[in-house]
């Protein structure tokens, strides 16, 4: 079963975030609201107002919904009374309308009668069970429906839980799941039709625990989400912060839908509570960020901004301080040496810790076949970096079921089992886990998924450094990662990858091809900062000539190496994490890539053939109309603006990644996309041919130098960016040259290289470096 056509029913927040997101995918999708009753009483006549106002907003929201903005028009807005019948040609529809069954019901009737044959309906519900919502509706109805479950926002969430009935086709839930994970990109975890599915179950307790306990032992809201943050692998927002992010207001909404449904005895039961404080917060408005402010607000005092933090005993903002408990630090040791500290912060981790892990053993095989989904569902819909029975292993089975036992709370049966043993183990290489039988099965990764944590498991990488390691992925392909901090890139990045080219390239071992990828949060965001000024402040001259120097040659060697290299990454490419991605043969890009050339924020210019390699592209772009200035002027703007783009469809607009370069949607399919990329172009490989070009010189520079002079008398440009603006019109525009004469790539990579350097020295970039260092965030000097 193939989708080609889709359409979303109810326009709020949920429909039509999934309707930018199918059609972030490439496909068509009707987004169908109802007709707003002062449109039918006669004030306005636009009656697809409220679909075509939700793409307005789609158009507009941060994070953006669509990765590229032409992407809105592939939806179509539309009404249920006017355009149902559109809907008789579509392969899915998905209905988000109002949490209420008997709205949804009545449409679902209605859907029937027009939709197609064979065509899947699925619901969005995060708390109405399944058997509720065919109730009344056709049998054929039943067979080609299931509940699809985002997670918002639904382009970055990464979760989708899917619920089949009892009727529903397993080929309809197997063609959904296979859409949903290649073109959509989730992790779609299969779940079974309990209340509040795996993610929402678990994460209300938790939420739920971890505020009772909090106010039980009287932390304060900062000590909190200094616990059950980080030191867990959870966002630092922790609990409260999460709160707010997400709406206070939609906490009672959550628990009440969840205590109608929950059985009798479920445990969340006894610890569900209303604090007053609370109710009072969301009767004034304190729901959270979209609200007046939250459990933290930005205030204004003085002129200055400050951070506010509600006191729990008091109800009233006072200035936010930071968390300083021992035991958060102690937790660098392990959970275990948190959760056994004797600060309140040791006791309140392993209270909620004892709560939320208890309670998932207890609900396995309740709502999951096993634990890897309930683990899966975590990670992916809460963004945890373990899921629970991951945490139950960190801190050992035995040790939960004894501090459960403590508490005199009962010991799931699946704990009991796991008991001197895990929840998971590694045999072979393999990864395995805990059935609900008893015994141990391999976790299977489904065809075209390939993880470098999997292959880090079952072996040793070929050479490794301080900060970068290589790997043997298969087929006679490495992989590069960089293992530093951040992924920060460094003279040992540069060495590993001198030893990869010559490794590969020396024919003699089965090696074809290189990809550069990890799985880091962020790809790279370039240079270590710290290692930078530490030199740069005991004026190590000759060694950051030498560092600028090596970074050149190391990304030019890559660039012409005898064999391909494609690189996969995701998230962040800054600076010189940009410029390896510029050097490579291919990229094969997560869609949920940002890349940017950033250098000028911290007062230099791209050192390591940025500016070469766009400006190559730029010239050598065949559609832009002639004359050397267009190019010069366009990469001119990319890095003088420090323009990063929030996709990888977007840095296609920047030229950042080429047309030919590919995009990947879902991330666990990144590897195994760019590996076969390499062995693809490793059939018949040829490095690229060097490049020469005719630049105009001085003109253009003075050219470029006018158009930042205007926006220093318009005050959009500080001093400090002038100076660094005009060095990068000298490096653009071919430096003393003239169009006749040709410059080739080591004639460009010295002009940035002297730019840089100037640059470098200079105490207005000295002080941009601090800055950033220090704050995390540019300096306007
Ligand atoms: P919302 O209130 O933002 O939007 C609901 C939309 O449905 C409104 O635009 C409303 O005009 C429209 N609507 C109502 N009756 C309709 C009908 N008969 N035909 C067509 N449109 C109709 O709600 P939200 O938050 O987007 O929730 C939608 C669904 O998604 C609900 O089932 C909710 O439980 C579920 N959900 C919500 C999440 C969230 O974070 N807000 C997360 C996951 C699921």
């Amino acid at each position: 079963m193939e989708i080609r056509s889709a359409a979303v029913i109810g326009a709020g927040v949920m429909g039509s975030g999934i309707a930018a997101h199918i059609a972030n995918a490439g496909i068509p999708v009707f987004l169908l609201d109802i007709v707003p009753p002062e449109v039918i009483e006669g004030r306005g006549n636009d009656r697809s107002v409220v679909a075509r106002a939700a793409i307005e907003r789609m158009l507009k929201t941060e994070p953006a919904a669509f990765t590229h903005k032409r992407n809105a028009r592939l939806v179509t807005p539309g009404n249920i009374d006017d355009d149902l019948e559109k809907l008789a040609g579509v392969d899915w529809i998905v209905e988000a309308v109002v949490e209420n069954p008997a709205v949804k019901s009545a449409l679902y009737s209605r859907l029937d009668a027009v939709r197609k044959p064979g065509s899947i309906v699925s619901s969005n519900t995060s708390t109405i069970p399944l058997k509720n919502l065919i109730e009344g509706q056709s049998a054929r109805f039943a067979e080609d429906f299931m509940i699809t479950h985002f997670f918002n926002p639904p382009r970055y969430m990464r979760l989708l839980e899917v619920v089949a009935g009892p009727d529903t086709r397993p080929d309809a839930v197997a063609g959904l799941s296979r859409f949903a994970d290649t073109r959509l990109g989730k992790g779609v975890v299969a779940c079974k039709d309990r209340p509040g599915f795996i993610a929402n179950r678990i994460g209300t307790y938790w939420i739920q625990a971890a505020i009772n306990e909090a106010m039980d032992l009287g932390l304060t809201i900062e000590e909190a989400d200094a616990v059950v943050g980080r030191p867990m692998g959870i966002p630092k927002t922790g609990v409260f912060g999460l709160v707010d992010l997400v709406g206070l207001d939609l906490m009672p909404y959550v628990s009440r839908s969840l205590l109608k449904t929950l059985p009798p005895d479920d445990p969340y039961r006894s610890i569900h509570r209303e604090p007053e404080l609370f109710t009072r917060m969301i009767a004034e408005g304190y729901t959270g960020r979209k609200g007046k402010g939250g459990f933290y607000r930005m205030n204004k005092s003085g002129g200055a901004r400050v951070k506010e933090a509600i006191d729990l005993s008091t109800g009233q903002y006072r200035a936010s301080e930071k968390a300083t408990l021992e035991s958060v630090g102690a937790a660098k040791q392990g959970l275990r040496a948190l959760v056994e500290h004797p600060d309140k912060g040791g006791t309140y981790a392993r209270r909620v810790l004892t709560g939320v892990l208890g309670y998932a053993a207890s609900l396995v095989p309740e709502i999951a076949d096993d634990i890897t989904a309930v683990d899966q569902a975590m990670r992916l819909g809460y963004n945890w970096k373990y899921g629970p029975f991951e945490l139950i292993d960190q801190l050992g089975p035995d040790w939960l079921a004894d501090a459960l036992r403590a508490e005199g709370k009962p010991v799931p049966a699946l704990l009991e089992r796991a008991a001197g043993q895990g929840f998971y183990l590694t045999e072979g290489g393999k990864r395995r886990f805990l059935t609900v039988a008893g015994d141990y099965a391999d976790i299977v990764r489904p065809d075209g998924v390939l993880l470098l944590s999997d292959i880090k498991l079952g072996s040793k990488p070929i050479k490794r450094n301080g900060s970068a390691a290589l790997w043997d992925i298969g087929d006679g392909v490495v992989c590069l990662e960089f293992t530093g901090k951040m992924n920060a890139l460094d003279g040992d990045v540069m060495a590993l990858i001198q030893t990869a080219i010559g490794m590969i390239g020396d024919g003699e071992n089965e090696w074809k091809a290189l990809v550069v990828h990890n799985e880091g949060d962020n790809f790279s965001v370039g240079v270590n900062l710290g290692l930078a000024l530490f030199a740069i402040n005991i004026a190590m001259w000759p060694q950051v000539e030498q560092s600028v120097q090596e970074g050149q040659e190391t990304y030019k060697a890559l660039k012409y190496a005898p064999f391909p290299v494609v690189a996969a990454p995701s998230g962040m490419a800054l600076g010189g994490g940009c410029e390896i991605l510029l050097h490579c043969d291919a990229v094969q890009a997560h869609v949920e890539t940002y890349m940017g050339l950033v250098e000028v924020g911290v007062g230099v210019i791209p050192g390591w053939g940025g500016c070469k390699e766009m400006l190559t592209r730029a010239t050598l772009n065949k559609k832009r109309p002639g004359g050397p200035m267009p190019p010069i002027a366009q990469v001119f703007e990319t890095i003088s603006l420090a323009k990063v783009a929030k996709s990888a469809e977007e840095a296609r607009d920047l030229m950042f990644l080429r047309p030919t370069d590919g995009i990947t949607i879902n991330r666990d399919r990144l590897l195994a996309d760019a590996k076969a990329k390499a062995l693809e172009l490793a059939k018949d490989y040829a490095p690229p041919e060097p490049v020469a070009l005719r630049l105009p010189g001085p003109t253009a520079r003075a050219a470029l130098d006018l158009a930042v002079d205007g926006f220093r008398l318009q005050g959009k440009a500080t001093p400090h960016d002038v100076v660094v603006s005009s060095a990068l019109a000298g490096v653009l525009s071919g430096g003393d040259t003239d169009i006749t004469v040709e410059i080739d790539e080591d004639g460009l990579l010295e002009l940035e290289r002297t730019a840089f350097l100037k640059l470098v020295r200079s105490r207005a970039t000295i002080a941009r470096i601090e800055h950033m260092l220090g704050t995390g965030k540019p300096l306007r000097n």
